[in-house]
């Protein structure tokens, strides 16, 4: 069993879910934040505070508190992400975890990240997220380091998000021919707790959820939901990024392996709405 565990991203959604499971696994655990808590310091590690959990402040962006971070971790499980510029963050968390020795680094993906093409200015600047997803999995495939890569479909909790940031304007506009496979991220937090608990397995089957939607039914099904009414303009988006999501680049179809579907989770989300 690993007696210390770092996990990044622990304060996001999906860390927020892991974080218990492994706790509950005996292991020590540590989280990094950008935010302080109690007295940490940039770089310093907190004791272990009422959740059991040790924090340490830093920004993955800059590597600033990597090193105290990685300090005496067998595993990292990675889940810290933004829109933009994950595989800085990948390098600076890589960097810092070899100079400290050869932990098992667990890293949660998307599907689609290799068969996604991210080449024009055009496709960067509307899937950069995409391309750098897949940097972060080639980084860490080089670093020598023993991993582990699970690549998962857009979480309900995301399509949420999205379809709240949208409903307030309006027209909502939908990606033509879009289609996703939205996903629970308590059943990805589940896998991915169970990864970093187990022997390093490269990368391992994909996750997707039980159903896929088009884009505009999925934002249909919100309006429904929360009650509101807006028109759905399906919106043609040109390059090649696009038009591998159009023939289903971010679709799992064989690994349909969640349970909970977009209906439920937002028959229990949109009450407040
Ligand atoms: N959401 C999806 O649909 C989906 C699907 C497949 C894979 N994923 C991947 O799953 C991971 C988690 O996604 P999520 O939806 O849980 O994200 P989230 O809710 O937006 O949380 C992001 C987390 O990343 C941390 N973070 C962001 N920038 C950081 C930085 N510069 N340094 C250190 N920590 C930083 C945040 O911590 P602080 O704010 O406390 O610093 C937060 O804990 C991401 O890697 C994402 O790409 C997501």
């Amino acid at each position: 069993m690993a007696s210390t565990i770092l996990l990044t991203g622990g304060t996001g959604t999906l860390g927020r879910l892991v974080a218990p499971l492994l706790l509950a696994s005996g292991a020590r655990l540590r989280v990094l934040s950008r935010q302080p808590r109690a007295a940490g310091a940039e770089g310093t590690v907190t004791a272990g505070g009422a959740d059991g959990v040790e924090y340490v402040t830093g920004d993955l962006a800059t590597g600033e508190g990597a090193a105290a971070a990685v300090a005496g971790a067998d595993v990292i499980v990675h889940c810290a992400g933004t829109p933009k510029g994950d595989d800085v963050k990948t390098r600076h968390l890589v960097d810092a975890a070899k100079a400290a020795g050869s932990p098992h680094l667990v890293y949660i993906s998307v599907v689609g990240a290799e068969r996604t093409p991210v080449s024009s200015g055009l496709d960067r600047a509307m899937f950069g997220y995409v391309a750098a997803k897949r940097a972060s999995e080639e980084i860490i495939t080089g670093s020598g380091l023993p991993w582990t890569t699970l690549r998962a479909t857009q979480f309900h909790e995301l399509t949420l998000t999205t379809a709240r940031a949208m409903a307030r304007l309006p027209v909502l506009p939908a990606p033509a021919g879009f289609r996703i496979q939205p996903i629970a991220a308590a059943e990805v937090a589940d896998r991915l707790a169970e990864l970093a608990l187990a022997a390093p397995a490269g990368l391992v089957a994909e996750m997707g959820g039980p159903r896929t939607y088009d884009m505009k039914d999925v934002l249909r099904g919100y309006l429904e939901a929360a009650g509101r009414r807006r028109p759905v303009l399906p919106v043609r988006l040109p390059g090649k990024a696009a038009a591998a999501f159009r023939a289903g680049a971010n679709l799992a179809p064989g690994h349909a392996v969640g349970h909970r579907t977009w209906e439920d989770f937002l028959a229990g989300a949109t009450a407040a709405d």
